[in-house]
């Protein structure tokens, strides 16, 4: 099975690892919005080109796409592209990833090797979870959140739509971060972070509050 990927950058060569490792579907190329790219190779696939070469993939009936950019808005903003182009977005799990069969998993979503999703979770659309990150039991992780490598969300946590949890952070049971708010590289959160915050540090305060209108 045939399928696209949208963005060439270092995430996108992790996903082609991850999708290569998994060999459930074949890759067949990379779309990317950095026209200077077009023509050239990444991981011995073409890059076609941006992404108003969509349309003739899926005349050239390639039909399913996973999107591989970093940036939570960006990459949440392109699934909604891709899906009115009629493709089908589909999940990249590496084959030494542990997921729960009592997990649930939404789609367009990247889990990196060795992490783990544990009992009951719930992995909504768009979501990362990188390499060796832990999701553990009855999680709830919305729309977009990038879990950067070898973070460990402790049972119950509630991340919102298109928060950031860094590198190495940890979060203990039962928290709640807010959407679009950003976890520091190695916090430790024992209290609610707010939508739209920066917490940083041991145990993690924050540092920048904001609101809806920094959206975008
Ligand atoms: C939290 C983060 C996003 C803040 O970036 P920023 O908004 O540019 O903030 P600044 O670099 O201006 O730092 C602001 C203050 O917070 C401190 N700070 C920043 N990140 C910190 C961290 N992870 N832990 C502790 N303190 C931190 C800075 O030292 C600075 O302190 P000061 O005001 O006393 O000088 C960034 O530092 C970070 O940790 N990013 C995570 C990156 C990551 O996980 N990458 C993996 C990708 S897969």
């Amino acid at each position: 099975m045939e399928i696209i990927i949208v963005g060439a950058g270092g995430h996108g060569k992790v996903v082609l690892d991850v999708l290569r490792a998994a060999g459930q579907y074949k890759p067949v190329g990379f779309v990317d919005a950095d026209t200077s790219l077009a023509g050239t190779t990444v991981g011995d696939l073409p890059v076609v080109g941006p992404v108003n070469t969509l349309p003739r993939l899926r005349q050239q009936r390639v039909k399913r796409a996973i999107i591989a950019i970093g940036d939570n808005r960006t990459r949440v903003r392109y699934a909604v592209l891709l899906r009115e182009q009629g493709f089908e977005l589909v999940n990249a799990i590496h084959p030494a990833a542990s997921i729960s069969p009592s997990a649930i998993l939404g789609v367009n979503i990247v889990v990196a090797a060795q992490a783990a999703i544990c009992t009951e979770a719930r992995i909504a659309d768009s979501v990362i979870v990188n390499t060796g990150a832990i999701v553990d039991h009855e999680c709830v992780i919305a729309e977009g959140v990038h879990v950067a490598p070898k973070v460990c969300l402790a049972g119950r946590v509630r991340v919102g739509a298109c928060a950031f949890v860094g590198i190495g952070a940890n979060v203990i049971q039962c928290m709640s971060v807010g959407e679009y708010a950003t976890i520091g590289a190695g916090a430790v959160v024992i209290q609610d972070v707010p939508a739209y915050s920066t917490a940083v540090g041991v145990p993690a305060r924050i540092i920048k509050t904001g609101g809806p209108d920094q959206k975008d």
